[in-house]
């Protein structure tokens, strides 16, 4: 492994190691993700006795500061563009949300042991008489190969050591595409209702990693079927399950979800258009119905939808800012366009949509694509079709109309002075006229017409200009 300690810091480290006559090892995600090829700037560093005073010694030679965590009982320095953590071997787990002071009187293999995965139980060893050497004892480097989520203690040992580790168990699977084993997910499955010892925030980080992993589906489906998903976000797990009545049954909305999921991340790696996928759908079981002679039905689902957003968002602890409103409108308007692509499109439709999806258009058109998951190929055609017409129906409006970011040409100042009006259930009146007016293509989108309609409006309200 010692071609993997190039950096000079490794030299400094094993020096500083061997003066004071501690040994010291390179542990965790660094080494797993040497063996996964993904290069890593965070290094961890695992002495036998007080990682503090180690950190210390290491900082004073490389002449940089030192950050120390007593309550962990944790050290960090940044060296170039490295950011190194300290700790002492521990008989301990680690956990996540431990304020209690560490005992660090354990061996490498101790501290190995109380670690989360095999695959980030790994270490190599930065003393002088085994430099370099891989130290596994718990056939970490087996599991990467057989891309196995394994702990190194029974699982049941483990996560109920810190909770937080059955979401890290499904996070890992789902970024890096390993399974985990039937043991440990059975360990989750028992133990999932110790979960809500974990702040949000953390099982929301987790979420979110899994939202952003190359193939989500993977962690959601390790989610749904440990049951830890009906608990930490149930709106979700709400969505599995088909219905039949009079033999007929609709989708199941869960998979469809996970599968509109999938499509997404091929063209999007921006977490909060994911998050659009995830809740597109999310009030179809509150809007359900089965009507006679039609079948199902999920009239409205995008304006509940819409409006189950921000309280998600909160229970959830997501951010409530524009981020939030992007995703609310994503859901609220995800029919639209596959409305358009199975009408013939009019030009004002067209303006409409580009009013109201405005600067998200193009976000709006991929939800839309990848909301295609018919296996019918024959209609996945005719889908994918009908969108470039009106992708490219998009274009020719938008170039000519210029509707995204368009404001009317009479703004509600302008009818308050004209008619000397304070503002007021008549003002928004008339300017929501011009507005449609314009939209539909009753009148063009010029300061003239618009002046003309809007007095035309006013006076069927009873109301004439004042003269200023
Ligand atoms: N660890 C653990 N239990 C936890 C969190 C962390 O045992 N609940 C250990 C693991 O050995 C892990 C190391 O601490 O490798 C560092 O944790 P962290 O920095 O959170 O994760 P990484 O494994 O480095 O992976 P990532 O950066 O993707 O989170």
């Amino acid at each position: 492994m010692e071609k993997h300690l190039q950096h000079p810091v490794f030299k400094v480290l094993a020096d500083t190691a061997a003066k004071h006559d501690i040994e010291a090892y390179v542990i965790g995600g660094y080494v797993r993700d040497i063996f996964l090829q993904r290069p890593s700037k965070d290094i961890d560093i695992v002495v036998l006795g007080n990682g503090i005073e180690f950190a210390e010694l290491v900082a004073a030679q490389l002449k940089v500061k030192v950050a120390v965590f007593k309550n962990f009982g944790t050290a960090m320095l940044k060296f170039q563009d490295l950011e190194i953590e300290f700790v002492g071997a521990r008989k301990e787990s680690y956990r996540s949300d431990s304020r209690k002071p560490i005992v660090e009187n354990g061996t490498i293999k101790d501290d190995q042991l109380r670690r989360d995965f095999t695959i980030n139980a790994l270490a190599i060893s930065l003393n002088k008489d085994s430099y370099g050497v891989l130290v596994d004892p718990f056939n970490g480097t087996e599991d990467l190969q057989n891309k196995l989520m394994r702990t190194p203690l029974d699982p049941e040992v483990t996560f109920s050591d810190d909770p937080l580790r059955m979401m890290r168990a499904i996070r890992f699977a789902s970024q890096l595409g390993f399974s985990i084993d039937e043991q440990a997910l059975e360990a989750i499955s028992q133990q999932k209702a110790r979960i809500s010892i974990v702040s949000k925030e953390r099982i929301t980080d987790e979420l979110n990693k899994i939202i952003l992993s190359p193939l989500p589906s993977v962690g959601f489906k390790y989610l749904f079927d440990t049951g830890l998903l009906h608990l930490i976000f149930p709106q979700m797990a709400n969505l599995y399950g088909v219905e039949i009545i009079n033999g007929k049954g609709h989708k199941d909305n869960f998979y469809h979800t996970l599968q509109v999921l999938d499509n997404i991340c091929e063209a999007t790696s921006d977490l909060w258009l994911r998050w659009a996928a995830i809740l597109h759908d999310i009030a179809k079981p509150a809007t359900k119905r089965f009507e006679e002679g039609h079948g199902w039905t999920f009239h409205g689902h995008e304006d509940k939808g819409a409006r189950m957003v921000p309280q998600i968002f909160a229970q959830l602890k997501l951010p409530l800012n524009e981020k939030m409103k992007y995703v609310q409108k994503l859901v609220q308007l995800h029919l639209r366009p596959i409305v358009l692509a199975q009408e013939v499109v009019t030009d004002s439709a067209v303006r409409r949509l580009l009013f109201d999806a405005g600067e998200d258009i193009e976000s709006l058109m991929i939800l839309c694509n990848a909301d295609v998951t018919t296996k019918n190929e024959y209609k996945v055609k005719k889908y994918r079709n009908n969108f470039e017409l009106v992708k490219q129906k998009l274009k020719d409006v938008e170039e000519r109309d210029k509707i995204r970011n368009w404001q009317p040409p009479i703004s509600g100042n302008d009818i308050m002075t004209t008619f000397g009006l304070g503002a007021g259930k008549e003002v928004g009146l008339i300017k929501n006229a011009i507005r449609e007016a314009i939209l539909e293509g009753e009148i063009t989108n010029s300061y003239e017409e618009a002046m003309e309609f809007m007095l035309r409006k006013a006076n069927e309200l009873g109301l004439s200009p004042v003269n200023n």
